[in-house]
């Protein structure tokens, strides 16, 4: 048994920046199933939108906030993110985060225009923002004797005691195979997305919904998982596993051409290639079925070199690997499986429906991104929202901490024979499910066939998780069967087309937009 006053469950930008805030008053367990630095914020390019210019403000932020979420924003929630953001910016400087200045500047940032956004707002790092922060608060951790790492272990399930309290985790040691219990104070879910339930996305292989579908199974209320956000724009090529061609190459003037180098996006939207990214997400898919093409171009070629080197190093690097030089070369793409808009619903200070269980970051749905999220206000949310959650937590820090006497699981299963490879196989089958059934464009049709596949494949995975000893493959393979059911289930409930979600048998938006909540309670 493991016991610590805060347990945080993930380490992207919400659970490294809540775990250096929540060790300055307690103990910290920081649980996360490869290495520190796997996570979806480690691979975020574009950057994080904050008003920081003279020329922009917090009016003009909430506005492209809430119109790109297609009337389902939360407004309170959007305020305290937009209004809040410069502090939490402040903090991640003063950490040691290094945001590219503009040329000749020591104090002026460098902005970057994406889709949706009135105006330049976004703080980079070149084209490797994420990565910077996920360095620095790493880097940070490693001082803080009061937080202890755990790599490679797997969160299982959540505990939840008589009265429904969350008293801690489940959670498999991957090397040694043994599962332990991890008690807590306060647990808080900051595991990411989901991203690699579909068969393409530009997540990390981490992105299994873990922390979503714990939640789920635990009772937790869940909402909007029907909003699953494809980023326009991943390198087309069988090699570059999940790589995303940034959003800001367009804000940099790229533009989308079909392969005869014809134009098509001033068809979609007057905002052309810089629209919210469910319209250039609709647009490039509905290109590719009605002409039979497997990709798009991107063409960043009106750049010079010398830019192109500066401003977006990685991309360029990427690129030429696969034998794209991008300031001569057009650049295949496609649309792929990028962000989950909804999750564990959380109040405005993180908590969810569950005492003592928080959530932040992806995992959470807290309103911010409605309908579809804006580009670049992901990183800001976690930090945030994570910041939100530090400070609720304080009150529990003078209590008493009172035994649970939480029972261990049994991890000596009978063992099936191939099991490795019936987990392999089936998580193929999950995941060509999402993408084929409900990916950009769906149907009533498509909804039923997921639900009919979702309903068997959950039969056969729920019984090999009950027989088989556990192993991480075989944890995530479940989560993302839960996620898949969580999609579905919203789907079905939205009878409208919104944002995210376009059902092609109801391609209209109703008068009312509501959230859909599920829970298994
Ligand atoms: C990108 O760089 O295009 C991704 C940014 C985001 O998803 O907000």
């Amino acid at each position: 048994m493991i016991r610590s006053d805060y347990l945080i469950i993930g380490s992207g930008i919400a659970g490294l920046s809540l775990a250096l805030k929540a060790s300055k008053n307690g103990s910290v367990s920081l649980v996360t199933k490869k290495k520190l630095f796997d996570s979806a914020t480690g691979k975020a390019q574009g950057g994080i939108a904050c008003v920081t210019d003279e020329s922009d403000s917090f009016e003009a932020h909430i506005r492209d906030t809430i119109i790109s979420g297609a009337g389902l924003c939360n407004e309170k929630m959007v305020e305290k993110m937009v209004v809040e953001g410069p502090e939490r910016i402040k903090e991640l400087i003063a950490l040691g985060v290094k945001f590219t200045k503009k040329k000749d500047s020591d104090s002026e940032f460098e902005l970057a225009l994406e889709g949706g956004h009135g105006k330049r707002r976004i703080l980079h790092a070149g084209d490797i923002t994420g990565n910077e922060i996920e360095r620095v608060l790493i880097r940070n951790i490693e001082k803080h004797k009061n937080i202890t790492v755990y790599e490679h272990y797997t969160a299982i399930d959540l505990i939840l005691d008589k009265d429904r309290i969350c008293r801690g985790v489940y959670v498999f040691d991957n090397e040694n195979n043994n599962t332990e219990i991890f008690e807590a104070k306060i647990t808080i879910l900051t595991c990411g997305g989901a991203g690699k339930t579909y068969l393409y996305t530009s997540n990390p292989d981490v992105a299994t919904g873990d922390a979503v579908a714990m939640a789920y199974r635990a009772g937790a209320d869940i909402a909007n998982m029907e909003f699953v956000q494809f980023h326009p724009t991943c390198l087309y090529s069988s090699d570059a596993k999940s790589f995303l061609i940034s959003e800001a190459v367009r804000g940099e003037g790229a533009v989308l051409k079909l392969k005869d180098g014809g134009s098509f996006i001033e068809k979609y939207s007057p905002q052309k290639e810089l629209a919210p990214r469910d319209i250039v997400a609709r647009a490039i898919d509905n290109e590719l079925k009605s002409r039979g093409e497997k990709f798009v171009y991107l063409d960043i070629t009106v750049r010079s070199k010398d830019f192109l080197m500066k401003r977006f190093p990685n991309i360029y690097a990427k690129c030429l690997e696969y034998g794209i030089d991008i300031s001569k070369d057009m650049i295949p793409v496609v649309p792929a499986a990028h962000f989950f808009c909804g999750g564990v619903v959380i109040d405005e200070n993180g908590r969810t429906s569950i005492k003592n269980l928080y959530a932040a970051g992806e995992t959470a749905c807290s309103g911010v991104h409605g309908a579809n999220r804006l580009a670049s206000n992901s990183l800001l949310e976690g930090v945030v929202y994570a910041d939100r959650v530090y400070k609720d937590s304080l009150q529990f820090l003078g209590k008493e901490y009172s035994e649970a006497n939480v029972k261990p699981i049994d991890n000596i299963k009978f063992s099936v024979n191939e099991s490795a490879v019936f987990a392999q196989k089936k998580e193929e089958e999950v995941r060509r499910l999402t993408w084929d059934y409900l990916g950009i464009s769906r149907s009533n049709e498509k909804l039923l066939k997921a639900q009919e596949e979702a309903d068997i494949l959950k039969v056969e995975i729920e019984q090999y998780f009950k027989e088989v000893p556990f192993t991480a493959d075989g944890i995530e393979l479940r989560n993302m069967m839960f996620i898949t059911e969580m999609i579905v289930r919203s789907a079905v409930q939205r009878k409208e087309s919104r944002g995210l979600h376009f059902n092609t048998d109801y391609p209209f938006l109703l008068p009312d937009a509501k959230d859909t909540l599920i829970n298994i309670r």
